[in-house]
């Protein structure tokens, strides 16, 4: 077969691990592999695609970003640009098409397969929100960078007994914020799905500084709290997204808090460092297991579908059932993030005698 590979949207670590597991298990049914540039942009107009080899392929396993680039690029936009896709897959006669993105990219994908294509795509976010996949690429790589920066705000708020609002990236789920938050230990964690605001964060935070002096909050930068103005960018990109980066929920907060409370704040925004770096073990592995999976898919026909990973095993997901929602998390995790603003009650009594 002649394949194609394109990864869209906002990068994350792991999208080469995916790309080299994809090549070699086309390399091994005997097939080529034609890589386009810079999403679906690589589609448009005369196109912009090169045959990989081993030369491109070799020692990409552990790098972050993507060889072929990535962009926001909307084709589904007009039919003109969808025309231009499919003459350029026509054009150089690629058989099967693996997209590797988000929400996004993978709508493109759905469009592009009605019309009669064969396109699996293969999921990868950092903000880990694809319906019907327990896991996203790049998901568990951001996770550990936003753990090790609240491990790294716990010393310096305990050392100047501040509270820590840290910012993380999440449009409409709250995964990175809440897996992050659990595993950094944070005490208040603050996510688009749930409604809050700004008199019950302070409340929060009040308790907490009664009893340690220092407090953690995540918040994830797609979330509202009722109270605070945060500012709307009025650019938004070819899928109708504004840059949550610009609204400034984190400063918004942590200004409330602070005059609010009379206690020093401090705000970090992680941004982009969430999506850069070399990809976790984890990461690489799943990245492997879906780049491979896709290819197997095309041979067998299964198209119109994502690879999805559900426990432990790889499934494909129809198209139709994972695009126009997302996944949300879980409310049981509030309840992990809850229990550990109580302390046991013989200490608290103990504490307070002596
Ligand atoms: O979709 C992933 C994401 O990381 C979002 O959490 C964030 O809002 C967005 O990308 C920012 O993307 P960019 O700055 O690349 O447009």
């Amino acid at each position: 077969m002649r394949l194609g590979v394109l990864t869209g949207g906002g990068d994350c670590p792991g999208l080469n691990a995916a790309i080299r597991a994809i090549a070699h298990r086309a390399w091994m049914f005997g097939d080529q592999l034609y890589g386009f540039r810079e999403g679906w942009a690589g589609l448009l107009g005369d196109g912009n695609a090169s045959l990989l080899g081993q030369e491109e392929i070799a020692g990409i396993l552990h790098l972050g970003g993507t060889i072929l680039g990535s962009s926001r690029t909307n084709p589904a936009r007009s039919e003109s640009e969808m025309r231009q896709v499919e003459e350029n897959l026509r054009r150089r006669d690629i058989d099967g098409l693996v997209t590797i993105g988000g929400d996004d990219t993978l709508s493109v994908s759905a469009r592009l397969s009605a019309r009669g294509f064969a396109v699996v795509g293969v999921p990868k976010t950092i903000d880990n929100d694809v319906p019907h996949t327990d896991y996203c690429i790049g998901f568990d790589t951001a996770t550990d960078i936003v753990g090790e920066a609240l491990d790294r705000l716990h010393t310096t708020a305990e050392s100047h007994r501040r509270v820590m609002v840290v910012e993380v990236m999440g449009r409409d789920a709250g995964w990175l914020a809440m897996v992050g938050g659990v595993g950094g230990g944070a005490d208040l964690i603050i996510i688009p799905e749930e409604r809050s605001t700004l008199d019950g964060v302070v409340h929060h935070v009040q308790h907490r500084m009664e009893s340690r002096q220092f407090s953690i909050v995540v918040v994830a930068e797609g979330a509202q709290v009722e109270g605070i103005e945060s500012t709307t960018s009025s650019s938004v990109d070819q899928f109708g997204h504004a840059l949550l980066a610009t609204r400034g929920i984190g400063t918004r907060l942590a200004e409330a808090i602070e005059s609010r409370l009379g206690v020093e704040a401090r705000v970090t925004v992680l941004g982009h460092v969430q999506r850069g770096g070399s990809p976790s073990m984890f990461d690489r592995v799943l990245a492997t297991r879906m780049g491979a999976t896709a290819v197997d898919y095309l041979h067998e026909g299964r198209v119109g579908v994502m690879t999805a990973i559900q426990g432990l095993e790889i499934v494909p997901v129809a198209f139709a059932d994972v695009t126009g929602h997302n996944r949300t998390v879980d409310r049981r995790f509030f309840r992990l993030v809850e229990q550990f603003n109580t302390v046991e009650e013989s200490a608290a009594s103990h504490s307070h005698h002596t």
